[in-house]
């Protein structure tokens, strides 16, 4: 099937939030809080494949209880956003990625795929349809929520389930951790834990990988910390990624170009889209950008030796959170003076500037809605 073959039936509400009261929201949006007015949902089938395609006013489903997915958890979901440039246009970044994510976590999960073009489709819809949810101002976007969940009525579990829905949901939202300069993250190094192993899941965007988080991120939290930084399976050495973020470290080199690293994809890590857009960026703005591993005992070490000056974590719902603190059993360290450093600052303005409209866009990332 094609974008051109699947129609969606559009059906709008009659009920859309009064403007004065959506005006409210976009103003202080928060994240993944309220939704818009519509969803997009999309049926397959072993039979039919992908049918029955619909814009609906954003409501409840009603599944039974022995719902695959309640029991089993084969789910996915991407994360990207809708922006509002200057002059009002709307637009989505690298959408072609999340559908080719999206159809990596599906193969992993042994879910369908979704003609890429289908993926786009479905998210240009809702964004269309629901454009006046678009927030205006720095930082501030539409966060779209795709997902995928298995729906056979069955407990079995000889084989994957042969029903399924996809659906787009979207929210208005400030940057994850607020919008302006921002605030220095303080992270826990999990060594209790273990996120993902070789062969595993790590690096299909699946909920069991949020789901089996959490326990960490109460960890962090009781250490006084904001987020978890994933180690490897294995040695607990090697520092892999954060609960919803990639991580990247810079070395300043006075005299040389600044270099940036961030882990390798060992299939334990989600590959993030931000990630790679900052691969391709960095070079452009002089600075050397590698993928090498990183063990915490450097990053200590450079730290106390001031050769490793900057650390931050990037994603899409976080764009990119400079790391101030770093805590773990065997005590704890600042990366320099633990405030936000000149290369973070630069690679968030230069990739919000890109993302919002008021930079030159040369790779062609940015998709017209
Ligand atoms: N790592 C994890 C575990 C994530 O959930 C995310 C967010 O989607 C990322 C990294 C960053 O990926 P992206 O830049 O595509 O948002
Ligand atoms: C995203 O950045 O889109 C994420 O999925 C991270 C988090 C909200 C789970």
């Amino acid at each position: 099937m094609t974008a051109a073959t699947m129609d969606f039936a559009i059906s709008p509400t009659s009920r859309p939030l009064p403007a004065a009261e959506r005006e409210a929201v976009l103003k202080e949006p928060g994240f993944g809080q309220t939704f818009t007015d519509h969803m997009v949902t999309l049926r397959w089938s072993a039979e039919r494949g992908w049918h029955d395609g619909r814009l609906e006013p954003y409501g409840a489903f009603t599944l039974e209880p022995a719902t695959s997915v309640f029991h089993y958890g084969q789910a996915l979901f991407e994360g990207m956003k809708a922006y509002r440039r200057p002059d009002g246009a709307v637009t989505l970044f690298r959408p072609d990625a999340n559908a080719a994510r999206f159809n990596a976590s599906a193969r992993r999960m042994a879910m369908p795929e979704l003609p890429p073009e289908i993926f786009v489709k479905a998210v240009e819809l809702l964004v269309a349809h629901d454009r006046a949810w678009v927030p205006e101002g720095a930082g501030r976007s539409l966060y779209l929520r795709p997902f995928m969940i298995a729906t056979d009525p069955s407990l079995g579990f000889t084989h994957p389930s042969r029903t399924f829905l996809f659906c787009v949901v979207a929210s208005p939202a400030t940057a994850y951790f607020g919008g302006g300069t921002p605030r220095p993250l303080s992270v826990w190094l999990s060594t209790n834990y273990t996120r993902a192993v070789r062969g595993g899941t790590g690096y299909a965007k699946t909920g069991g990988n949020y789901a089996g988080a959490f326990a960490a991120g109460l960890e962090a939290t009781a250490h006084g910390c904001d987020q978890v930084v994933w180690l490897d399976a294995e040695e607990h050495r090697w520092a892999e990624e954060m609960g919803g973020m990639n991580l990247f470290f810079v070395h300043a080199r006075p005299g040389g170009r600044p270099r940036l690293t961030t882990p390798p994809l060992t299939g334990t890590l989600l590959p993030g889209i931000t990630r790679d857009s900052l691969l391709t960026l960095a070079p452009k703005l002089g600075y050397d950008a590698v993928e090498s591993p990183v063990s915490i005992d450097q990053w200590r070490e450079e730290c106390a030796s001031g050769e490793l000056t900057e650390v931050f974590a990037c994603g899409t719902a976080a764009v990119i959170a400079p790391v101030g603190t770093v805590k773990s059993e065997n005590g704890q360290w600042t990366v320099s003076d633990g405030e936000p450093g000149p290369v973070t600052l630069r690679l968030r303005r230069e990739l919000l500037g890109i993302q919002h409209g008021s930079a030159p866009d040369p790779e062609g990332w940015v998709h017209h809605v």
